[in-house]
């Protein structure tokens, strides 16, 4: 078991997940204002995990959220969620909560469009629906999904890694504690183009693989500036209350049960 000193970086002030067994592996929290990546193959958990931090912000901290959804309608997030209890509409009708479609985005450029001065302006596009947001709902968290839409459209890795860094200090500058979903392609790698992890805070990887037969979701926090955090891999469920972390049991432990 390697659990995180708590006697160290207390100095900086911490945004609770509150996700069942999360921050007791990181200190915790997140560190308010800074950027972090929530890494993994599809399935894996990642937007769940996301719309959990922005929800218990809003309704145990008071702290609204924006959810920028990069390949799922609103109405469809909307509906994932439900089993869960979490009633997103409800939030947003009081304005603590909002969902921007930026499907449109990506579907609004053309081929033909693909010169070298369009990704600075697809970054900034993104910004601005987050900063009208945040002026509309004063916004502490906000979700980003996925990484893999917005890096597709930046051709090559110094781009990519540019893009990010802009968007990862401008959330910052706007006081956001942020979560960017990063969709990789297999359980290997952290990220889908090598360089997001470089100009973000911290990465969490969530897995879901199979081992001996059986599928094993965990959750581990690679890395994580400014803080302690666990060193090792931690099993979580999807359950009706949403995702549960087992702090206190690593994968292989449980495995042996
Ligand atoms: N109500 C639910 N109860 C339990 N598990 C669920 C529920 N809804 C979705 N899941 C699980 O969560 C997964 C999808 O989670 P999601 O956060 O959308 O994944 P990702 O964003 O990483 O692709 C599904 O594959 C399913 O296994
Ligand atoms: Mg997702």
């Amino acid at each position: 078991m390697h659990m995180p000193d708590t006697n160290q970086s207390t100095n900086l002030e911490r945004v609770p997940t509150d996700i069942p067994g999360f921050d007791e592996l990181c200190d915790g929290g997140l560190l308010r204002k800074r950027t972090y990546l929530v890494s993994g193959t599809a399935g894996a958990g990642k937007t769940i995990f996301g719309i959990q931090f922005l929800y218990n912000g809003i309704t145990k901290h008071g702290e609204s959220g924006i959810y920028l959804s990069t390949e799922e309608a609103p109405v469809n997030v909307r509906e994932n969620v439900k089993p869960f209890g979490w009633d997103l509409k409800g939030l947003e009708d009081e304005g603590k909560l909002a969902i921007i479609d930026a499907r449109s985005v990506r579907f609004g450029r053309s081929s033909a469009n693909k010169s070298v001065d369009i990704e600075p302006l697809e970054i900034r596009s993104i910004m601005e629906k987050i900063l009208t947001k945040q002026e509309d709902i004063d916004a502490k968290r906000v979700l980003v999904g996925g990484a893999a839409s917005i890096g597709i459209s930046l051709e090559d890795p110094s781009k990519i890694r540019i893009g990010f860094m802009k968007l990862s200090r401008t959330l910052e500058i706007l006081g956001l504690t942020s979560l960017i979903i990063c969709e990789t392609i297999d359980d290997s790698t952290t990220s889908r183009f090598g360089v997001e992890s470089f100009v973000t805070d911290g990465t969490i990887l969530m897995s879901n693989q199979r081992m001996d037969n059986v599928r094993v979701r965990s959750i581990e926090i690679i890395q994580m500036k400014g803080s302690t955090h666990s060193q090792t891999t931690h099993p979580y469920e999807i359950t009706p209350k949403g995702i549960v972390v087992h702090p206190y049991e690593d994968v292989y432990s449980s495995k042996r049960r």
